[in-house]
């Protein structure tokens, strides 16, 4: 078959990849499935382009590049040129999204009337969601959490800073009813905790020892050394303090002033001058007692819990939380209870870039679940705008990729790099993805999938700021 006969080829000399030549006008594109001729009468071999650059030859335009042989196959049997084409859904749907333990998110970009399937099973790593402000991350994230709760048994504990997740045990009104009431059924423990809770709705709340002895210190900006009285009589103090006190902080100030200790009277100033009495936080501050919100994961065992940070006014009562739930994770690894712990807006608790103790305490727990967690059973799934604003640390221990759209030539390059299992064309190619569109890739999908987010189950909960402000006066 030569060039000049202007039909697409591919070959293969390990049965695993292919090369491939195709005519520019037959629009075959990067991360497109194709159908390569099998030999003889033989079923044709699916594949998927993984790079393309354009040339041209005998004054007629090509793209070239490379791909990977998927299913069956990926025989390891090479073959020489052989015609391709543009796959039929048949052969598609054929070998992609087998299994048992699928998850239908939206559906395939390059082939919008199958449905795109990740792996749920793949959720036993770690998992990173990356796409800029507005690329439709905290709904794929909604879309996703609804699948997982409706699929699996694997129970979640979502941080979520500006409860956008909040309507996760409800169902939109439109959803066809026999769904609404499969999801109803999956969803009855799905508890929602809130920083301002209305009228009969749940608080999240933490208690003081539940920070353990290193997250009150950073609380209370205590440095082991330069405040070494202070810090002392703190770890005494929470290691003999009763096992129900310190419920709240009042309490554990209260006990800290009636002491005779000069020393727990210089901690009860710091924490008045820090302001960290009059926070919200507390469990039991002011009238009946609230649970805390590791009381309610570990007691209640909740379907999923929704921690909604978004009432609290500092971001250290969000970070507070997350230190609190992150204690307790790591406290009861060794029930090896698997979970998923997600985090929209990760950055906001995990910054890359810490500025006082209790950001450095926080990320160093999330360092130490990113490194260790996964035998335990204690997997992350982290959502952020650029992946340089999480630490390498945490960044390098994740196996699944989610990408949605990213501007920044810098911010892809970085991804590429630390996702060296995506090929990086596909990267790149997120420059170009519309709003809802996502590259998928590692252990949840071992083929990257290119596909659209599809339409949610339940509300979202956060609202955009509404754009009246736009209209036209009469
Ligand atoms: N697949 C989708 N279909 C329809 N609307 C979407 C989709 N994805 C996102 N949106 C809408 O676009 C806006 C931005 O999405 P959002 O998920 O908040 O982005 P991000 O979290 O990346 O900032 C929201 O109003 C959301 O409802
Ligand atoms: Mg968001």
């Amino acid at each position: 078959m030569s060039d000049r006969s202007a039909v697409a080829v591919a070959w293969s000399t390990d049965g695993l990849t292919i090369g491939y030549r195709s005519p520019l006008q037959l629009g075959l594109r990067l991360g497109d499935y194709v159908a390569v001729d099998g030999v003889g009468d033989g079923e044709p071999r699916l594949a998927q382009l993984l790079s393309q650059r354009s040339v041209e030859r005998d004054g007629r335009l090509w793209v070239e590049g490379s791909g990977q042989l998927l299913g069956h196959g990926a025989s390891g049997a090479p073959f020489d040129r052989s015609a391709m084409a543009a796959a039929g859904v048949d052969l598609i749907r054929g070998l992609l999204g087998r299994g048992g333990s699928g998850l239908e998110l939206g559906h395939l970009q390059r082939a919008p009337e199958l449905p795109a399937t990740i792996d749920a099973k793949g959720f036993n790593r770690h998992t990173f969601m990356c796409g800029q402000s507005g690329s439709g991350k905290t709904y794929a994230l909604g879309g996703l959490l609804e699948q997982l709760v409706l699929r699996t048994r694997l129970p979640l504990l979502v941080l979520d800073p500006n409860g956008d997740h909040v309507g996760l045990g409800r169902t939109r009104p439109d959803v066809e009813p026999d769904l609404a009431a499969r999801y109803a059924a999956a969803a009855t423990a799905v508890r929602v905790l809130r920083a301002d809770p209305a009228e009969g709705e749940e608080a999240l709340r933490v208690r003081f020892r539940d920070l353990g002895t290193a997250g009150a210190a950073a609380l209370l900006q205590l440095d082991p050394l330069d405040d070494r009285r202070e810090y002392n009589a703190l770890i005494h103090t929470l290691a003999t303090g009763p096992e129900q006190g310190f419920a709240s902080v009042e309490a554990a100030i209260e006990s800290f002033r009636t002491s005779d200790d000069a020393v727990l009277d210089q901690i009860v100033m710091r924490a008045e001058n820090l302001g960290i009495d009059r926070m919200s936080a507390w469990a039991g501050l002011s009238g009946t007692p609230v649970r805390a919100v590791g009381d309610v994961w570990r007691r209640d065992q909740p379907r999923a819990l929704v921690a909604d940070t978004s009432g609290f006014e500092r971001r250290r009562e969000r970070i507070m939380v997350a230190v609190a739930v992150l204690e307790q994770l790591w406290a009861d690894r060794h029930h090896r209870q698997p979970l998923l712990l997600v985090v929209d807006e990760a950055h906001d608790v995990c910054p890359a870039d810490p500025a006082n103790p209790l950001e450095r305490l926080a990320v160093d727990l999330f360092t130490r679940i990113a490194g260790e967690g996964r035998k335990y059973g204690i997997y992350l799934l982290l959502a952020s705008q650029r992946p340089d604003k999480l630490p390498d640390n945490v960044l390098t221990q994740c196996d699944n990729l989610l990408l949605m759209r990213v501007n920044s030539a810098g911010d892809r390059a970085s991804l590429a790099d630390r996702f060296a299992f995506v090929p990086p064309e596909l990267v790149e190619l997120s420059a170009t993805f519309g709003l809802g569109e996502t590259l998928r890739a590692g252990r949840i999908s071992p083929n990257p999938q290119l596909a659209r987010t599809g339409p949610r189950l339940t509300p979202e909960g956060g609202a955009d700021i509404p754009t009246d402000w736009a209209d036209w006066a009469d």
